[in-house]
C-alpha cells in the first residue's frame, strides 16, 4: 500500500472541511472520519466512535494504523485525547490537556495573558458568589461575565446593566446551568469594536499565520437576535490590516507561546485567537485550541495545494520551513441552520437540491448536522451546511454561495442573508 492514513476526529462542517483537504493531498491513501456525518462518509471512511471516546480513538487509530490523527473539536482536546495518542506512540494534531487549558479554562487563559502582558479585558476571577456580586454592584458598568470551564459556547454573557450580571452570576454559580463549569467565573470590562478570528498552527515555539477571518455569531440578519455557534465566515476580512496582523502576531501569538513554553507546557496545534479591534489596536477576548467553525470552512476553500505537511510538522514538533499557501483571494461560508435554532432546534427534515449545487464552480457544501435515511439527507442537528465558495473578490465569493443557498431546501431552514456585510461591495 502506498500513502498514508489519517484519522480527523469530529463530526461537523469543520472536520468536513479539514477531512475534503486532507483526501486532495498526494501523499494520502485513505481518510478516516470518527464519527463524520452523511457528507463526510462521500468523501472518507466514517467510523462510529464518538469524538470524546478517548479510549475508543486511541483504539482507532492503532487498530487503523494511522500516520496522523488531527483533532477538531475541544473537547477530547481538554480532556487530554493527543497525551493518549502520543502514549500509544501516535502522531497527533492538537494541543496537549495542559496546553488546552488555554480554552478549558478562562481563568487560565487571563492568567497566562496577564504573565505575558496581551492586551485584553481588564477581568477579575471569583469562586464565591457573595464577593462576585459585590464586585458587580460596586463596578455599576457593563460588564461581561464567563464561566471559567468549558460549556459549548454557551457559558458567556454580555450584560448591559448590573442587574443582567447579576443574573448571570446567579445562574452560573448559585444554580450551576453549567454544572462544574460555572463554580468559578471570570468578571471582565466589556470592550466594543468589530470582532475578527486570527488563526495560527504552532509546533511549541514556530508558528505558522493562517489568515484572519470573520465570524457573524448573532442568528439574523443585522447582528440581531441570539448568539450561535456561527452563522457564516469569510476571509479576509479587510479590518485586520498588516498593522493590526503583525500586532496579533507580536503582542499575542509570541508571547503566549513564549509563556506556555517557559511554564514547560509548550502550545502545539491550531491556535485561534478571538480579537476585538478596540481603537486601531487588538485586544484578545478568548483562545481557542482548535480551528473555528465556521471560519475553517473559509480557511481550507482558501488554502492551495498539500495541507497535510502543515498538520505533521505541528505534530512533529518543528515547523521549520513550513509556509503559508494561499490559492482563493477570497472565501465566504453561509450557515444553513435547522427550524429552531440556536435553542431547540428540529431534526428529520429531508434535504433537497444538495446535486444541484454539486458542480457549481468554485462551491463546496460542507455537512455540519447531516445524516443520510433511507438514501436521502437530512437534518440531524443545529447547524446543518456551511455553504463555501471561493472567488477572486468577496462579492464574487459571496454571489456564489448564496446562488448555491437558494438552490437547497429543508422546512424550517434558517440563513442570515448579509454574512460579509462589513466588506462586501469593497474587494
Ligand atoms: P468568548 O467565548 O470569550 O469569545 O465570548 C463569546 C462572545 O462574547 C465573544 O465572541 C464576544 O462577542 C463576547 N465577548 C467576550 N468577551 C467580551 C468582552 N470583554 N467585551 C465584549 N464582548 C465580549
Ligand atoms: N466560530 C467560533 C468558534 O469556532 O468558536
Amino acid at each position: 500500500m502506498t500513502g498514508k492514513k489519517v484519522l480527523v476526529v469530529g463530526s461537523g462542517a469543520r472536520e468536513h472541511a479539514l477531512a475534503w483537504k486532507l483526501a486532495q493531498s498526494p501523499s494520502v491513501h485513505e481518510v478516516i472520519v470518527a464519527p463524520g456525518n452523511a457528507g463526510i462518509a462521500g468523501i472518507a471512511r466514517c467510523v462510529a466512535t464518538a469524538a470524546d471516546d478517548v479510549r475508543g480513538i486511541v483504539a482507532l487509530a492503532r487498530g487503523e494504523q494511522v500516520s496522523l490523527v488531527v483533532v477538531g473539536p475541544e473537547a477530547p482536546l481538554v480532556v487530554g485525547l493527543v497525551d493518549a495518542l502520543n502514549e500509544a506512540g501516535i502522531a497527533a494534531f492538537g494541543p496537549s490537556r495542559e496546553a488546552a487549558r488555554l480554552e478549558g479554562s478562562k481563568a487560565f487563559a487571563k492568567e497566562i495573558m496577564r504573565e505575558a502582558n496581551v492586551p485584553t479585558a481588564g477581568f477579575a476571577v471569583f469562586d464565591d458568589a457573595d464577593a462576585a456580586e459585590a464586585y458587580v454592584r460596586e463596578a455599576n458598568r457593563p460588564l461581561v461575565v464567563k464561566a471559567d470551564g468549558l460549556c459549548a459556547g454557551k457559558g458567556v454573557v454580555v450584560a448591559k446593566d448590573t442587574d443582567e450580571a447579576l443574573e448571570a452570576v446567579r445562574v452560573m454559580m448559585r444554580e450551576r446551568i453549567h454544572g462544574e463549569a460555572g463554580a468559578r467565573v471570570v468578571i471582565e470590562e466589556c470592550l466594543l469594536g468589530p470582532e475578527v478570528s486570527y488563526h495560527v498552527v504552532c509546533d511549541g515555539t514556530r508558528y505558522v499565520p493562517l489568515a484572519a477571518a470573520q465570524d457573524h455569531k448573532r442568528l439574523r440578519d443585522g447582528d440581531q437576535g441570539p448568539n450561535t455557534g456561527g452563522m457564516g465566515a469569510y476571509s479576509p476580512p479587510p479590518v485586520v490590516t498588516a498593522t493590526i496582523e503583525r500586532a496579533i502576531l507580536s503582542r499575542v501569538v509570541e508571547p503566549v507561546l513564549a509563556t506556555m513554553t517557559a511554564r514547560g507546557t509548550p502550545f502545539r496545534g491550531a491556535l485561534f485567537v478571538g480579537i476585538m479591534i478596540v481603537d486601531g489596536a487588538p485586544a484578545v477576548l478568548e483562545f481557542n485550541v482548535r480551528f473555528g467553525d465556521p471560519e475553517t470552512e473559509v480557511l481550507m476553500a482558501r488554502w492551495k495545494g498539500d495541507v497535510l505537511p502543515l498538520f505533521e510538522a505541528s505534530a512533529r514538533g518543528d515547523l521549520t520551513g513550513v509556509m503559508p499557501s494561499w490559492e482563493a483571494p477570497h472565501a465566504l461560508a453561509v450557515v444553513l441552520a435547522a427550524e429552531g435554532y440556536p435553542t431547540a432546534p428540529t431534526k428529520g427534515a429531508r434535504i433537497h437540491g444538495l446535486d444541484a449545487i454539486e458542480d457549481a464552480p468554485g462551491v463546496v457544501a460542507f455537512h455540519a448536522g447531516t445524516r443520510e435515511r433511507g438514501g436521502a439527507i437530512e437534518v440531524a442537528g443545529g447547524r446543518v451546511l456551511a455553504i463555501t465558495a471561493v472567488g477572486s473578490s468577496l462579492d464574487e465569493a459571496a454571489s456564489r454561495a448564496y446562488a448555491a443557498c437558494d438552490r437547497v431546501h429543508f422546512e424550517g431552514m434558517q440563513l442570515r442573508r448579509d454574512i460579509g456585510w462589513q466588506a462586501r461591495g469593497s474587494s
